[in-house]
């Protein structure tokens, strides 16, 4: 696994970020982080292969839309990137499993352009229907023919939307307007969201056969590659007419040049293609049925702002503040569940790596338990987070949340969640297990206050510290003088002690004690607390 390295610092012992820019992306975006300090940015259109690699490796983010190949080769093994910020929805020029495995963090600003994508698919249908591009054409040229381009209404037809997501779902919506009927088709959309769009939802081959229009709205996957090939084509009305405002490849455009040839579909508007820039070759300039745009779907003054202004903040607040928003390729926070779940990302990642350094042994299996009320809550980032803590004990800053569920199951360690929702001592708690060949052990933890984490247990003893710093951890027999013995020793080495908290099952049984010191313990003195025979399994831990 390669190694992130940090961003350096000024003389002042500040961070320096720096975002490198490499497709056009609105100056309102980069003046957020031009005017954050810390934070540089350089912008260097149409950067590719080694060159892009090279500047990719000194730098800690990355913004594009979809013109730059963030490809696997070009990713660095090591070097500083940490983030890919794609100022739009589509990921398809990103390697995510690539930067997954390098633990980039790859994030998107998907609503910024939902609008301006859904107007220009509505536009694209109207411009077929109405034969707008060609009769402008024929009448710049010095015509003046009204009965060629006869037209068709969108009334009363039927629209397929294929991809019933936020493009097409605002689709829907106009083309019900239009007094259009809708159906859908969406794998992974309900039937009451179906319904709240007055759509009919329905499987993609029995939308294919009753659609008077298709309009796609799917992304670009290994599954969606062809979505619409010879064979869909062939289903379809005759006469039909599809808009892919979407992403090129999702429809075969050989399989559809050959279907308008042959009468099968009567038109295609397109505004992304398999290659683009689209070859100047291509059989689909040369068909009169065919209207094109050069990928403007998101190409609005007002779209641009906001996907430039939303990944500049998502980027500046990743890289400062380690918060995760629209993230493709680590688990998802919304930022209204971020402001109570955040501080327990913190706590589950601290008391991760304290249980890890209390447990003998290798982790096979890691136990992360929800209870109270942030049991009701998304907390895929907080077991993201206490794995990372597990894990950063070996692999340092190799590990992070992106990465840390897939290293996980790549070495081996089985990680599971549980929750109960009854209230507790505490409101909220989460239980760390951390289970090996040879022990089980596992410690509690609770936010209080704001954002104060606590380790309010551990195995099953009640105790409060907070997880922080250095801390020497032992059991001890209980009786008096042990803490004494102990405080001189660390005294005689100039070790401040700044907490300490001692607990037993009850009286005269083995204790348990952790001591919060403000400065380093070297192996020496570790080996010196150790040989007061009244002391077992001293562990000196950092968190
Ligand atoms: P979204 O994630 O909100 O919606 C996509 C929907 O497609 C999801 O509901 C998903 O379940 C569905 N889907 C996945 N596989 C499917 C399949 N096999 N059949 C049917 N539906 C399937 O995304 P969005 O923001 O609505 O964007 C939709 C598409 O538009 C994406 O491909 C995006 O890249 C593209 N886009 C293009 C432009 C442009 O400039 N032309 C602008 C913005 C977005
Ligand atoms: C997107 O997926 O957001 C669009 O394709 C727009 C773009 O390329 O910026």
């Amino acid at each position: 696994m390669p190694d992130r390295s940090p961003a350096p610092r000024d003389k002042a012992g500040r961070t320096r970020f720096r975002v490198l820019v490499t497709d056009p992306v609105a100056e309102e975006g980069l003046e957020i982080l031009r005017r954050t300090a810390g934070f540089e940015v350089d912008v260097r259109l149409k950067l590719a292969g080694p060159e892009l690699k090279k500047a990719l490796a000194a730098s800690d983010a990355l913004v594009v839309r979809s013109e730059t190949k963030v490809t696997a080769d070009v990713m660095p093994d090591g070097g500083r990137l940490k983030v890919v910020g794609r100022a739009g929805v589509g990921v398809d020029n990103v390697d995510v499993p690539a930067a997954t495995r390098r633990g980039i963090l790859v994030m998107n600003a998907p609503q910024g352009n939902t609008i301006a994508a859904a107007e220009h698919a509505l536009a694209l249908l109207m411009a077929l229907m109405r034969n707008i591009p060609a009769a402008h054409a024929s009448l710049k040229s010095g015509e003046w023919k009204r009965s060629k381009f006869v037209g068709h209404e969108l009334y009363g037809k039927v629209l397929g939307v294929v991809g019933l997501g936020r493009i097409g779902g605002e689709v829907a919506k106009r083309a019900r307007a239009f007094g259009m009927s809708v159906l859908g088709s969406d794998p992974l959309i309900t039937v009451e969201r179906a319904r709240d769009l007055g759509v009919e939802l329905i499987d993609l081959k029995a939308l294919l056969k009753r659609a008077d229009l298709i309009s796609l709205h799917a992304p670009k996957t290994t599954e969606t590659r062809h979505l619409i090939g010879a064979a869909e084509l062939k289903l379809m009305k005759p006469g039909v007419r599809i808009v892919n405002c979407a992403r090129g490849g999702l429809i075969d455009e050989a399989a559809l040049a050959d279907a308008i040839q042959r009468g099968q579909v009567a038109g295609a508007a397109l505004d992304v293609f398999e290659t683009e820039p689209l070859p100047a070759t291509s059989p689909l300039l040369k068909l009169d049925q065919v209207v094109v745009t050069p990928h403007l779907g998101a190409s609005t003054a007002e779209a641009q702002v906001n996907v430039s202004v939303v990944i500049a903040e998502q980027i500046r607040d990743y890289l400062v503040s380690k918060i995760v928003r629209n993230a493709v390729n680590a688990p998802a926070t919304s930022p209204e569940a971020m402001g109570v779940v955040g501080p327990y990302i913190a706590l589950a990642e601290r008391m991760g790596r304290f249980l890890v350094q209390l447990t003998s042994g290798v982790p096979k299996r890691i136990i992360v338990e929800y209870r109270g009320e942030i049991a009701g809550r998304k907390f895929a980032g907080v077991t993201a987070a206490a794995v990372q803590g597990v894990l950063s004990v070996a692999l340092q800053d190799r590990v992070n949340v992106v990465n840390a569920l897939p290293l996980a199951k790549e070495r081996g360690i089985a990680v599971n969640e549980g929750t109960n929702t009854e209230p507790g001592e505490f409101s909220s708690l989460v239980r760390i297990t951390i289970a090996t060949a040879t022990e089980t052990r596992y410690m509690d933890g609770t936010v209080i206050g704001k954002d104060e984490p606590h380790v309010v247990g551990v195995d099953g003893l009640h105790l409060d510290i907070l997880p922080e710093g250095v801390m020497i951890t032992f059991q001890n027999d209980d009786r008096p003088g042990i803490v004494g013995k102990v405080g001189t020793i660390l005294g005689t080495h100039h070790i401040n002690i700044a907490g300490l908290h001692v607990c037993r099952p009850t009286p005269g049984q083995r204790a348990f004690s952790i001591f919060n010191v403000d400065n380093p313990v070297s192996d020496q003195v570790a080996r010196e607390l150790s040989r007061l025979a009244e002391l077992a399994n001293l562990r000196v831990v950092t968190v």
